[in-house]
């Protein structure tokens, strides 16, 4: 049973009730997501004389903060920062502590756009395009900077994490798809169809849908991605993590049940909801793949932040949109807010029963 979306705070997520799994294990399940993102396009430049000559230079002239020097180091072991999920290979630390993630157009408009809206303090600062080995990076801040052996939390926001375009594109070239099926049967040998079985294959649209299916990105409006514990543990596997006991359950592990913790997270997540609602930037952008990234310490400080726009794009004009209402094609809408109120929801649940 799905929440009603239209309903602007539904008061106790129960979309997500756990039915008896008929899931193989983990492991086959682990390069499924991988496969249709399509992947920002990164910017290699053979010389320096490539500069000024594309499109994307545009963005590099005046204004757009270049940063050529000086040039960052290999990320060090030890580092301050960690990734916890993403694409492996997307990052280094700057000598200065910033953060680069390699070079992604689409991220960068999004990241110089959002340094001039009031969401400013909820992303992570941007710096311009550092390059390094003739690879471009985007340069922001590291959020971990300044806590003390964080944990880290990485939630996938929003009903939906292809681009309407994904979908359009699958589509125009429909050959049905043998590996795609095979990952279908080796997270859930019943999850194709009687005549997808008969072709061992499935179109690449269907795959993408059934694929969300699984997790509470369908059911809640987000899911969990990946969480690193403040002594390093790391867990990735929440892909099918889709009904709401499981979700409370890694949320109250993440923080071992602190009540201060979790009145933060809670504090700071209504900020963001009241800023959202309010953003020019987000009322005019489909925001598709991205994250809030928590993180907290020992000491007791605790923080969440926006992070990941490289499949966010900006709406047709004069299409806005609310974020809450359910998506149909065309509307582009991407249940951002509805997985944030859900996710309210559940974080003053748990608050309630740790305080009964
Ligand atoms: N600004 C940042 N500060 C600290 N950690 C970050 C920051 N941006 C990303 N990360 C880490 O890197 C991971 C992947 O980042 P993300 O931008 O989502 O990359 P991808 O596009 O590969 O999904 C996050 O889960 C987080 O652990
Ligand atoms: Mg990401």
């Amino acid at each position: 049973m799905r929440l009603k979306r239209n309903n602007i705070k539904p008061r106790k997520p129960q979309g997500a009730r756990c039915k008896k799994p008929v899931l193989s294990p983990a492991s086959s399940f682990e390069e499924y997501d991988e496969d249709f993102s399509e992947p920002c396009p990164t910017v290699t430049h053979s010389s320096q004389a490539d500069v000024g000559s594309d499109a994307k230079n545009e963005l590099l002239k005046p204004g757009a903060m270049v940063n050529s020097s000086p040039l960052p180091g290999p990320l060090r072991t030890g580092s301050p920062w960690v990734q916890v999920v993403g694409h492996a290979g997307n990052f280094r630390t700057g000598p200065d502590g910033k953060l680069l993630k390699k070079y992604c157009e689409s991220e960068q408009r999004c990241l110089q756009k959002l340094m001039g809206d009031s969401l400013r303090p909820y992303v992570p600062s941007y710096y311009g395009v550092t390059r390094h080995d003739q690879q471009d990076y985007n340069t922001m801040d590291n959020l971990l900077a300044g806590f003390d052996s964080p944990c880290i939390m990485d939630c996938k926001m929003g009903t939906r994490t292809y681009l309407e375009d994904d979908l359009r594109k699958a589509r125009e070239s429909p050959q049905p798809r043998k590996d795609m099926y095979e990952k279908m049967v080796a997270v859930d040998p019943g999850a194709p169809h009687p005549e997808e079985h008969a072709q061992q294959a499935v179109l690449k649209t269907r795959y993408m849908q059934w694929r969300e299916s699984l997790s509470s990105t369908d059911t809640l409006g987000f899911r969990i991605e990946g969480i690193q514990k403040a002594n390093g543990t790391c867990n990735t596997n929440f892909k099918k993590t889709k009904c709401n006991e499981q979700v409370v359950q890694a949320l109250e592990d993440f923080v071992d049940k602190s009540v201060p913790i979790l009145r933060s997270y809670q504090k700071r997540l209504k900020e963001i909801r009241l800023v959202l609602e309010n953003s020019d930037f987000f009322r005019a952008h489909e925001v598709v793949g991205s994250s809030l990234l928590f993180i907290h310490d020992r000491t007791g400080k605790a923080g969440v932040w926006m992070i990941d726009f490289g499949k966010t794009l900006p709406t047709p004009p004069p299409l806005t949109l609310d974020h809450r209402t359910p998506w149909v094609e065309g509307n582009r809408e991407d249940g951002y807010l509805w997985g944030l109120d859900n996710f309210i929801d559940i974080l003053t649940n748990i608050l309630s029963v740790l305080l009964e």
